[in-house]
Order: structure tokens, then C-alpha cells, then sequence
């Protein structure tokens, strides 16, 4: 952790149920959940608990990763402006910047590219497992299980507390995530494996792994498959984020604890929205039916996919980068016509009253989607596309997790709703 918690003020809290007043130290804007516990009605008492069932409020560590400012649309990586890292930089680079804090040197970014080319061939045992998939199972399954598979593949992963394997873990989780995917992808597509080309770039390698060893990308199609990794890198303690730190704080080995990762981006309200939004929009099927959508919308029998965020209450950063983005793709591919859709739905949901007082913006899954459609990427594979993106984010932050002091096994306290004591009753007197 890079400074400790500096003391800004103190909160006074009367307890009206025993008179007492308590002054607890205000640090960063916040105050200590545990601190809370000295309030109590006798000395028998637990002490004061927070109910805070979705994390709404609550700050689950300190870290120096990701800086988040949802009420303006600011986000940065270690500093770092995304929009100036889309324009600059590429994943890779973004990639050690996450997990080291400070951008490589040539020598050190050339050195971490070979590394990743070398180590993105995965063993055989994978393929076969694969191979023993139904033909339409969904690719995030895969993906989830191929992280399970790794972690019985590297046992010495479960050396946590070894700097060189912690390493190891990182840099295999970054290099194998899209080669399992392309597996997975070849599987669905009943086609051969294609290997990883250690000669070629990273994203290169994802497109060819996923097309065939013949296909030949577009350099402006390499360059914007690298811009949408490089925004969904990390976002601070996201659903799948928080799912790794709190998994991992159990000690169990990296890959496990990206599985819980993959397994959590699933879900539809996470990064399984891109793949909704396309849904959504084929349903859709033209501008002209948008006004009929948004009264669904409105009597809430739908959602409107890829808009919204818990913590953006304002333009999300990374839709700006890839709405432009989309302009260079279909420079190349020749525009998808749901873009037209995509945006009569934004122009229409950004007038309406309801997405107004919600302050619902677009967020990155509104337009990410279509760019992977572009680029020839069906729609069950978007979301394994965000978690080869979101990779980096993951192992930096189990890493900083790791090796904070203060952490300790992921354990929340519950409130007990249920039956109060009572006696068992047998099957028969039932
Ligand atoms: N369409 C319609 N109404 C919405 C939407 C939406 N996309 N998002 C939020 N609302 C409404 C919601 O019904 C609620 O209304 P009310 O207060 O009247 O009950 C209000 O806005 C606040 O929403 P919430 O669900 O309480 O907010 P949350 O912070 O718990 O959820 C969210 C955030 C992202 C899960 C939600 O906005 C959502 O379901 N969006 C659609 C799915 C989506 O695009 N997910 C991708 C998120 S960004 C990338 C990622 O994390 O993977």
C-alpha cells in the first residue's frame, strides 16, 4: 500500500439506546466498520454491525490500482488517463502497468511481450478436455473450467507466498486466457485448434487463434481489438474483481481465484451484458421500433442492456472511446447495421425522463458488441473478450490483495432472519 491512512476528523455517535457518545477517527473519507463494534448495550453485546447487502457503501480495501470518478466519467490506471492509454499505449503495456504500478522500459515491455508469446500455448490435456464439450456449450463454461483445469495443471501455483510463483501465475493467466478462449471458440465452430504464434503480437495471435493460421487482420482491426482490451483491463472492485480478491483471500492458488473471476463476469447484469445488448438489438431490429422498446423499458418488463452502472452516474468513459472506435472499424468492415439502432436507442434514452432521474448512461457493453461483431466475433464469445481484457485487472489486484497486510479471509457478518430454536420432528409425525 503506497500511504498509510492519514486522521481527517472524528465522527461523534450518540447511542440512544444507552446515552453513550463514541468518536470515531475519520481517515480517507471513511470510517472503520470494526471501530462500530465498541458501540454495544452490555458488555455481553457483539456490538453495532453495518447492513450493507450489495456493497453499496462499503470500501472491501485500499488500493492503487484504479481510480474511479463515476459522478464525472473519470477513470485511470495508475494514473493514467484512459483516454490517453487507448491513444497511446497497447494492452500489453497496460497490462504491466497494472500489476507493476509504473510503465516498463523498452527492455522491460520487450521482455514481457516474449514472455506472454512464449507461454501462450497451452498443454494438450486442455485441448482434449475441451474437445469433450457439447458443441454448443456456452464458451464462458469452458473458460471457467480451463482455469480449474490450469490450476491442476501449475500445483505449485498454491505457493502464494513466493514472489516467482505468484509471477508465474500472473503472466500464465494473461498468456493462456485467449488461447483457451480461441479453443473454446474452434470447439463451438467444429473446427481445428489453431496454435499460438509466438512470432506474432498479441491481439494477431487472438484473431488468428480464432479465424485460422490463413487469416490475415487488418492492422486498424489489431489496433482496435487492442483499444477495447486495454479499457476493459480493470475497474476497480467490479462484481468479478471483488469475486477474485475475496476467493483469493481464502489462499487458494491464482488460477482458481480468476476461475471465481470468469465465473462472475458470466452473469448478464456483468459482462455478460455485451452479448445482451446484441441480443437486445437484433430483437429490436430497426430505429423505427426503438419508441416501443423504451415503453417496455419503462413499465419494467425489460432492461435496457448496456446502459447504466453502479458507480458511473454519468457518460462512461470507455463508451466514448469505443463509439469512436466503431467509426474506424466500420471504416474497414463496412458499418453493422445495428449501429443505427444503437444509436436512435441512445439518443432516445438519453431525452427520457426515467433514464434522466436514474442517471442512466451508456455504459462500455453498449457499443463494445458491436465492434466484436465487425470484427467476426459471434456474440456468445463477447464475453470472453472482456475477461481476456479484464485478465490484467484481476491478477493485479489479487496480487495488491496478496500482499496487503490488513487483508484476511473474505467474511461478511449476516443478520439472522430465521426460525428461533426448536425441536426436531420425525419423518413420520410430519
Ligand atoms: N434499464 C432500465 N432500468 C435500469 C437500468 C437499465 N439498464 N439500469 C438501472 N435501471 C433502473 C433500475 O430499475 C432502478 O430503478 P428504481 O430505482 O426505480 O428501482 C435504478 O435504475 C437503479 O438501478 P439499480 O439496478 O438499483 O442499480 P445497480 O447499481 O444495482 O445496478 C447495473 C447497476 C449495471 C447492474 C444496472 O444498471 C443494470 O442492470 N444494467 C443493465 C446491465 C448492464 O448493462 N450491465 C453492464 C454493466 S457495465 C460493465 C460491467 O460491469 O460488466
Amino acid at each position: 500500500m503506497s500511504t498509510e491512512p492519514q486522521v481527517e476528523g472524528t465522527l461523534s455517535v450518540t447511542d440512544s439506546r444507552t446515552g453513550k457518545t463514541y468518536e470515531f477517527p475519520i481517515s480517507e473519507g471513511t470510517i472503520r466498520a470494526t471501530d462500530l463494534r465498541q458501540i454495544k448495550v452490555s458488555d455481553d453485546d457483539f456490538g453495532l454491525m453495518t447492513y450493507d447487502p450489495a456493497f453499496m457503501n462499503t470500501a472491501s480495501c485500499r488500493s492503487a490500482i484504479t481510480y474511479l470518478d463515476g459522478d464525472v466519467g473519470v477513470l485511470r490506471y495508475r494514473g493514467y488517463a484512459i483516454e490517453q492509454l487507448a491513444a497511446k499505449s497497447t494492452f500489453l503495456e497496460v497490462s504491466w502497468l497494472l500489476i507493476h504500478g509504473e510503465l516498463p522500459s523498452a527492455t522491460e515491455l520487450a521482455g514481457f511481450q516474449a514472455q506472454i508469446a512464449e507461454r501462450m500455448t497451452v498443454e494438450a490435456e486442455i485441448g482434449e478436455s475441451i474437445s469433450a464439450y457439447a458443441k454448443d456449450a456456452h464458451p464462458m463454461g469452458i473458460l471457467e473450467a480451463g482455469f480449474g483445469h490450469l490450476s491442476t495443471l501449475y500445483p505449485e501455483a498454491k505457493q502464494i507466498d513466493s514472489a516467482p510463483e505468484r509471477m508465474d501465475a500472473v503472466i500464465n493467466t494473461i498468456a493462456k486466457m485467449p488461447t483457451i478462449g480461441g479453443l473454446a471458440y474452434r470447439h463451438n465452430q467444429g473446427k481445428d485448434a489453431v496454435a499460438p504464434d509466438p512470432s506474432l503480437g498479441y491481439c494477431e495471435n487472438i484473431l488468428k487463434m480464432f479465424f485460422g493460421a490463413d487469416y490475415e487482420p487488418d492492422p486498424r482491426l489489431v489496433r482496435a481489438l487492442d483499444i477495447l482490451l486495454i479499457l476493459h483491463a480493470d475497474h476497480e472492485q467490479n462484481c468479478s474483481t471483488s469475486a477474485v480478491r475475496s476467493v483469493g483471500s481464502s489462499q487458494t492458488d491464482t488460477y482458481s481465484a480468476v476461475a471465481a473471476g470468469i465465473a462472475a463476469l458470466y452473469g448478464p447484469l456483468h459482462g455478460g451484458a455485451n452479448e445482451a445488448v446484441l441480443v437486445m438489438l437484433r430483437e429490436i431490429g430497426s430505429a423505427d421500433n426503438v419508441a416501443a422498446f423504451m415503453d417496455k423499458v419503462q413499465k419494467r418488463e425489460a432492461l435496457l442492456m448496456g446502459f447504466g452502472h453502479r458507480v458511473y452516474k454519468n457518460y462512461d468513459p470507455r463508451a466514448t472511446i469505443i463509439k469512436k472506435a466503431c467509426d474506424d472499424v466500420f471504416e474497414v468492415t463496412g458499418v453493422n447495421p445495428l449501429l443505427e439502432v444503437a444509436v436512435a436507442l441512445e439518443a432516445t434514452a438519453l431525452q427520457n425522463d426515467f433514464f434522466i432521474q436514474r442517471k442512466l448512461y451508456p455504459n462500455v457493453d453498449f457499443y463494445s458488441g458491436l465492434i466484436y461483431e465487425a470484427l467476426g466475433i459471434p456474440a456468445e464469445m463477447f464475453t470472453v473478450m472482456f475477461a481476456i481484457g479484464r485478465a490484467p485487472g484481476w491478477v493485479a489486484q489479487w496480487l495488491e490483495m496478496i500482499q496487503d497486510k490488513e487483508q484476511k479471509i473474505s467474511r461478511p457478518r449476516q443478520i439472522y432472519i430465521g426460525s428461533a430454536e426448536r425441536d426436531y420432528v420425525e419423518v413420520s409425525a410430519r
